[in-house]
This record gives C-alpha cells, sequence and structure tokens, in this order.
C-alpha cells in the first residue's frame, strides 16, 4: 500500500454553530457542505474537504484521516487489518464512498480512503479569500506514550520517513517527524500520555499570513484562543501559530518548511535540551503545550483509554 498525504481530521464538537464562527468566520475555512449535525469545510488549495466537524456531547477525535494512492492500496491496508486483528470496517462520508477505518495497535483511529468526489478550484478565486488565507491540511501531531515503538511501527509497516526527532543524552526518542508527502511531516509523534491528538495544522501562503492570523484574533478580541506563537520551529523551520478551538481542540497554522523528497534525505537530530528546537528564536512554550491533547474515539466511538509515557519531566526550559 501506498500512502500519499495526510487527508483529513474528523472533531466532535459541542455546538457546531460556535465552531463554524471559529473555524469558517475568524479563520476563513470554505464550508462546503452541511448535514443536519456535521459540517465539511476546506482550505482554498485543495479539491476534496479536509475538516469534517460534527455536533457530539464532547469535543474528541474520530478520524485521522490518510489520501491511499489507489482502491488497491485501500484493499491492501483493509487485508493488512484482518491479517493482524486491528478494528476496522469501511464506511461511506460525504463525497467519500470508501473510507477504511482502522484503529492501529497503539489506539489511532485511522482512516484510510482513495475515491474522492472533487470540488471545484478556487485557488485563483482570491476575491474569495478570507480570514489568513487557509490553503491545504498539512500534519497531524499525535501524543504517544512510547515514541520510540510508534515511530518504528508507522517507518515499518506504513512506510513513513523519518526527516527529524528528538532524543536525551542517554538516546531515548522524545517526539519524530515522519512523511510521505515530501515535506517534514505528515504525522508526528510526541512524548506524553497517550493515545491523544496533539494538534492538527493547515498551510497558509507565507509568514505574514501567520501575523495576520494572530491581529485576526487580536481583533476580534480571542486573544484567550492564542495559546503559542507567532514564531519560528527550530524543528521543521517553520513559522507557526497554535490556537484553541472552542472546544479546546489545538490548531497549528504553519508554513515555510522545506523539501524532503529525497530517499537519502539524512534526519536532523535535536537535543532535548536544546531550547532552540521548539522555538528558533529560545521563547519558552507554554506549559498547557506540553500536557493538553484531545481524546480520541475508537471505532464504538467510545474514548480511547490512554495510559501516562514512559519517558517523564518536561525539558528543564519549559515553564
Ligand atoms: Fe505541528
Amino acid at each position: 500500500m501506498a500512502i500519499v498525504r495526510v487527508g483529513f481530521v474528523e472533531l466532535w464538537v459541542r455546538d457546531l454553530e460556535k465552531s463554524l464562527e471559529f473555524y469558517q468566520g475568524l479563520l476563513g475555512f470554505r464550508l462546503e457542505h452541511r448535514e443536519k449535525k456535521a459540517a465539511y469545510l476546506r482550505g482554498y488549495e485543495e479539491l476534496e474537504w479536509s475538516l469534517k466537524l460534527t455536533e457530539a456531547p464532547f469535543p474528541a477525535v474520530r478520524a485521522l484521516g490518510f489520501k491511499v494512492d489507489s482502491e488497491e492500496g485501500v484493499r491492501a491496508l483493509q487485508d493488512l487489518a484482518a491479517k493482524e486483528g486491528w478494528p476496522h470496517r469501511l464506511e461511506a462520508d460525504w463525497g467519500r464512498p470508501e473510507v477504511l477505518k482502522v484503529q492501529d495497535p497503539f489506539g489511532y483511529p485511522l482512516a484510510f480512503y482513495f475515491k474522492a468526489e472533487k470540488l471545484p478550484r478556487v485557488l485563483q478565486r482570491y476575491h474569495e479569500y478570507r480570514g489568513p488565507g487557509i490553503l491545504r491540511i498539512d500534519h497531524l501531531n499525535v501524543f504517544s506514550p512510547a515514541v520510540g515503538e510508534a515511530t518504528r511501527f508507522y517507518q515499518e509497516v506504513f512506510g513513513f520517513r523519518l526527516t527529524e526527532y528528538t532524543e536525551d543524552d542517554e538516546g531515548r526518542l522524545w517526539a519524530s517527524w515522519l512523511h510521505r508527502k515530501g515535506n517534514v511531516h505528515d504525522i508526528a509523534f510526541t512524548n506524553g500520555e497517550g493515545p491523544r491528538l496533539h494538534h492538527f495544522a493547515y498551510w497558509l501562503p507565507d509568514p505574514l499570513a501567520v501575523l495576520k492570523a494572530a491581529d485576526i484574533l487580536a481583533g476580534a478580541m480571542r486573544t484567550d484562543q492564542i495559546e503559542r506563537g507567532p514564531g519560528r520551529h527550530g524543528i521543521s523551520n517553520a513559522m507557526f501559530l497554535y490556537l484553541k478551538d472552542p472546544d479546546g481542540h489545538r490548531i497549528e497554522l504553519y508554513t515555510s518548511d522545506y523539501l524532503t523528497v529525497d530517499p537519502d534525505h539524512p534526519p536532523v537530530r535535536w537535543s532535548l535540551n536544546d531550547p532552540r528546537r521548539q522555538t528558533l528564536w529560545g521563547h519558552r512554550t507554554p506549559k498547557s503545550w506540553f500536557l493538553e491533547g484531545s481524546v480520541l474515539l475508537d471505532l464504538e466511538e467510545n474514548p480511547v483509554p490512554t495510559r501516562p509515557s514512559v519517558l517523564q519531566g518536561l525539558p528543564e526550559h519549559v515553564t
């Protein structure tokens, strides 16, 4: 099978109107379709929806979606799930007739799909852009209590490639960045209580758009939803801004990382004690960023139980 890229995230939210006011109203996502309790959104570059919001009793994450290169690829993943005994089933969604839901051995609710109805191209309809100009989904970042194990598994079983990683002095892996599409990551694993979603990220056109997003939040008197940034990451070299949505789900607005398509691209090692890894300019990261995340749902829509990390403590520069 060949995973092409991260494709979508499906969130449970408590109040759909409130969430749409944030994602569509402030951030300018395009709302493409609404059903009774669900909304489907996308960025201006995307030809398929990439964010599904469903009104539900509590905030959670129902699916972490990945685009696969063919129907045969979806079949191969289905065969693998059956052979390994992972919970799985086929579902249909709006514009996606065949979505393979799989709960992987770590508890992450994955969704694999190929067939998708294409939406009209709006990339150059600049007069319709709203907010900072959200272009496309870029990556997912998940908490894992066993980063080393998960990283090896995603490399060996799903074919992800490592671009950067954080290690302590004893050589233990604290975080990893893995890609399929040719930039720094489609998924990252972060040490912490898990499995949980740490954040999902969307690509913006340039660093000025990141600043514009911060201005929009400030103008709307919503600074309480700015958790971290704007800044530049050491890891990935990208410009970033982290926001909390009305349910506490964390979204990163992200731009300007680098190309990693060479098959022999060497991974970058960061020391856990290097403060430049998280913000190149040395700014401290708030504690909430290390601790708070979104609950995942299993295939029966029950919260996936979490366990604490085997690696305890926070890097000393963190406050
Ligand atoms: Fe990120």
